[in-house]
């Protein structure tokens, strides 16, 4: 399972899921050649926003990002592919949506900077650890 560079962790997040793309945006997932490996539906506390996003806690955006991460259920999954974090980052687009490319997920469905509909994990050890944060491992396949 967790073989060098083949799995990425993401979060369908909270106005994707609200405006209803949850099921697109998995449809392009798995069209774009991911395999699900893990996937569940979960409501993060805010305890676990701020743990999860522990790196930004200095930035000025913190409490928003928490707030908005918290405010419905959202889908989490473990994804499978070969190079699965830098052709997961590329098949997402920028953080920004407004410079995100064409075709991209946040360039169809995002709306803002903040709320930017996906998460990809940055590297493989985020990948592992972010995925661990979310499935044991007999849950992930
Ligand atoms: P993730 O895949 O969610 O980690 O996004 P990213 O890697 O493209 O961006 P980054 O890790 O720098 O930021 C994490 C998340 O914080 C973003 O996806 C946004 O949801 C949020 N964020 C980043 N910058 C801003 C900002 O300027 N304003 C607000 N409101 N949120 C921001
Ligand atoms: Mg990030």
């Amino acid at each position: 399972m967790y073989m060098e560079n083949n799995i990425t962790f993401t979060m369908i997040k909270p106005d994707a899921m609200e405006n209803g793309h949850a099921g697109e945006i998995l449809s392009i997932i798995i069209k774009s050649g991911f395999y699900i490996s893990a996937l569940k539906l979960v409501s993060l506390s805010k305890k676990q926003a701020k743990i999860f996003y522990n790196i930004h806690r200095t930035k000025p955006f913190f409490d928003e990002l928490v707030e908005f991460m918290t405010r419905c259920p959202i889908i989490v999954a473990v994804l499978k592919k070969k190079n699965a974090v830098e052709d997961f980052r590329q098949l997402i687009g920028s953080t920004n949506p407004d410079e995100a490319k064409n075709g991209t997920i946040r360039k169809l469905f995002a709306s803002s900077m903040g709320e930017n509909s996906i998460h990809g994990s940055d590297s493989n050890e985020n990948a592992r650890v972010e995925s661990s944060f979310f499935f044991a491992g007999s849950e992930i396949f």
